[in-house]
């Protein structure tokens, strides 16, 4: 099989996704000795064969699913789509906490989500047998929190938005609050715990071996945690690697005022410490009904249904594969579209809401300062610059705990 094929046949007609023809597990883990479907992963029946090799292990819910499916888009677009992105740190930071005995039985876990960090927890926690809280906003979705709470974890929602920070600043207040009550507590710390870019390694060598090197690296950027761990591990191979951050209008990310956000999932009001600004070659800012307006044509396109800021990725990576046809790009979609079909994946919502667009830009504002931004589509060259002055000032400001 040719290194670079993503999704085609293999010869023995079955589906190379996951699996190389040598039998080799292509997330770098050694392969184990059962298989699913009683067949060697050259195709050939195990048969009474000793199931020494050419098999693959069977894990857990959360094993099956935290790595991404490669899918080639254009000749030189590729996406990573994770079914729920944040169960690969989830698992990561909590089996490493338990490995290292700072994570023990009886120990309650404790963290504050709004979004799919919260469900990849509450996954690794109910299989691993562990009591977890998590502490919310009100921008937590019905179905969501159903979910959180049958997987048994307990959900609290601050209401009151701090002064500086807004809710994501009273949030944190609360989990100081409850870790202190639940003591001996784990706190997975998903801004500031380098666990989380650590755990995007095995993303960058599944890329590496199934892709090969990758030119641009595109992805939405919350924590930090999956845009700069990824692009730290294709670096290790290839330096000059470019990592395009995308972001949204009133995140203090890159440099824009605090405010509220109708896109969700990147962005952030603190500055988290996972964000390590010289990461990035390029930033831009999508507005809602962009990605929104997006993501449906990567359903209408590509026949993948993902969510909003996989949407937006989309729309930044395809301008970037057009732009340059000779680069391989490869761009990160976070999430599948499930949980936002009844509201930014519904076009009488999108309506309803003002944030319908009739057509999707086709190329973004380049502004050379974060103050020109106007909205909708902006784009500046960020250049690997370090985390700058007012980058600090809001650390210092917000994240004081
Ligand atoms: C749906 C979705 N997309 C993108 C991101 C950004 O990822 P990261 O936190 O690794 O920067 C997040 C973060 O929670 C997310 O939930």
């Amino acid at each position: 099989m040719n290194e670079r094929a993503v999704n085609e046949p293999a010869t023995n007609g079955r589906a190379t996704n996951g699996r190389a023809t040598d039998g080799k597990a292509t997330d770098g883990k050694a392969m184990n000795e059962r298989t699913t479907t009683g067949q060697a992963a050259n195709g050939r029946a195990v048969n009474g064969q000793a199931a020494s090799c050419r098999t693959q292990a069977v894990g857990d819910a959360v094993a099956a699913t935290e790595m991404p499916r490669l899918v080639r888009l254009d000749h030189n677009l590729y996406a990573a789509c994770f079914t729920v992105m944040k169960l690969l740190p989830a698992r990561y930071i909590l089996d490493t906490a338990i490995r290292r005995g700072e994570l023990r039985p009886g120990m309650t876990v404790v963290e504050t989500s709004s979004g799919t960090f919260g469900l990849g927890l509450a996954m690794v926690t109910a299989l691993r047998g562990y009591p977890l809280v998590l502490v919310s906003d009100p921008v937590l979705d019905a179905p969501l929190k159903a979910r959180l709470e049958n997987l048994g974890a307990r959900v609290e929602i601050v209401t009151e938005p701090a002064a500086v920070g807004g809710h994501q600043r009273a949030r944190l207040d609360r989990l100081d609050t409850i870790r202190k009550e639940c003591e001996p507590a784990f706190v997975p710390s998903q801004y500031d715990n380098p666990l989380n870019p650590a755990a995007y390694a095995s993303v960058a060598e599944l890329v590496r071996r199934r892709i090969g090197p990758v030119d641009t690296l595109v992805g939405c950027v919350g924590s930090g945690g999956s845009m700069c761990g990824t692009a730290q591990g294709l670096r290790r191979h290839r330096p000059r690697t470019r990592a395009v951050a995308v972001d949204t209008h009133h995140s203090v990310l890159f440099g824009l005022p605090d405010g509220p956000r109708t896109l969700r999932g990147l962005g952030n009001s603190l500055m988290p410490a996972n964000v390590e600004h010289d990461t990035f070659d390029d930033v831009h800012w999508l507005g809602a009904a962009e990605a929104f307006g997006a993501t449906d044509r990567l359903h209408r396109e590509h026949a993948l249904f993902m969510g909003p800021t996989s949407g937006a990725a989309f729309l930044v990576a395809r301008w970037e594969a057009r732009r340059h046809p000779d680069r391989t790009v490869l761009a990160l979609f976070a999430d599948e579209g499930h949980r936002y079909q009844s509201t930014s994946g519904d076009p009488n919502w999108r309506r309803a809401h003002g944030l319908h667009l009739p057509a999707l830009p086709t190329e973004p504002h380049t502004v050379s300062d974060p103050g020109q931004v106007r909205g909708h589509w902006d784009h500046m060259v960020w250049d690997r610059r370090p985390t700058p002055e007012f980058a600090r000032f809001a650390d210092e400001r917000t994240r004081a705990r």
